[in-house]
């Protein structure tokens, strides 16, 4: 691929369909930071860095000190509120990701009443729109910037990644000197709590997480997996602590590798360090007493399990 020649005529793309204002919708993840930085020079673009409270430990801060160290100006939005509120009482995976889909839209449609826009720019990808279905494809999954999006969208669309896959996201993310980031779902960690989200269970899955990622940086030997995390299941068990009957709860572990995410086998690392992060995630997570690891290739499954 010609990555500077994509840059450029995804540029002049945005140009030529942007006639008024425009809101970028900043998740934060690896998509909708490149469009930040492909679309940072061009005018009449608000970047607007929405924290759901969905997202990692500490990644609020990190796209922040990314964002300040490449100079893009951006707006933070904090609603976090907002989307817990919505997510109440939701256990259904499609129900969920469509309430994501239009609570983002809801933030941004207030966001475009003050910035006078009525462009939408998002840093959808093509497996996305792939799996989102249409046409004679099935709903895999309704992807929150495609099938999560509501029918009233009130914004013109622009999305100048659409026909890239991941691997390209990465090459293109490159040639910016953006550092390499894991794959990270635009709706975060709500389709990583299977059942009800609420925030003590945010709360536990942000610890598993990062007790996770760091263990898998710094003791993985070899390539390290291309995606890895924690999901919080609605499963209890019973366990023992010291001499105490526990009854807590369950974290899977998921580690994949692939190329662009369509298709995936399970990784297989080495049982030493599954023991440390299992040991480290029960020591320090009171909560959790149990974990499992996901050995399902994609197909059958898909990489994240809602
Ligand atoms: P699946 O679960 O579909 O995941 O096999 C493939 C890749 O896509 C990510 N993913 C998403 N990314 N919005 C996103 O921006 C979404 O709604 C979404 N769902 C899955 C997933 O983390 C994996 O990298």
């Amino acid at each position: 691929m010609d990555v500077q020649k994509f840059v450029e005529e995804s540029r002049e793309m945005i140009i030529s369909k942007l006639h008024g204002k425009g809101i970028l919708a900043c998740s934060g993840g690896q998509d909708s930071t490149l469009l930040s930085m492909i679309a940072a020079p061009i005018k009449d673009i608000e970047i607007v860095f929405v924290d759901t409270g969905l997202l990692r430990l500490n990644e609020v801060e990190r796209v922040k000190g990314l964002f300040e160290k490449f100079n893009v100006k951006y707006k933070l939005i904090d609603a976090k509120k907002i989307f817990l509120d919505n997510l109440k009482g939701v256990a259904d995976p499609e129900t969920k990701r469509k309430i994501i889909g239009k609570t983002f839209i809801d933030v941004f449609k207030e966001e475009a009443i003050n910035f006078k826009a009525t462009y939408l720019l998002q840093g959808t990808i093509a497996p996305d729109w792939i799996e989102s279905g249409g046409a004679s494809r099935d709903t895999i999954k309704s992807h929150h910037n495609v099938g999560g999006l509501p029918e009233d969208l009130g914004f013109q669309l622009i999305e100048p990644l659409r026909d890239l896959y991941k691997d390209e996201v990465r090459e293109v993310s490159k040639y910016f000197g953006l550092p390499e980031v894991m794959p990270f779902p635009g709706p975060g960690l709500a389709i990583r709590i299977i059942g009800e989200v609420t925030e003590h269970r945010l709360e536990i899955l942000k610890q598993a997480t990062d007790i996770l990622e760091k263990a898998v940086e710094d003791k993985y030997q070899g390539e390290k997996p291309w995606q890895y995390f924690c999901v919080l299941l609605p499963v209890k068990t019973t366990g023992v602590h010291g001499d105490q009957r526990t009854y807590g709860e369950t974290i899977a572990i998921r580690m994949i590798d692939t190329l662009d995410g369509m298709t995936g086998t399970f990784s297989k690392p080495d049982w030493e360090i599954l023991s440390d992060i299992s040991a480290n995630i029960t020591d320090d997570v009171p909560e959790i007493n149990r974990i499992v690891y996901d050995i399902t290739d994609k197909p059958p499954a898909t990489i994240e399990w809602e």
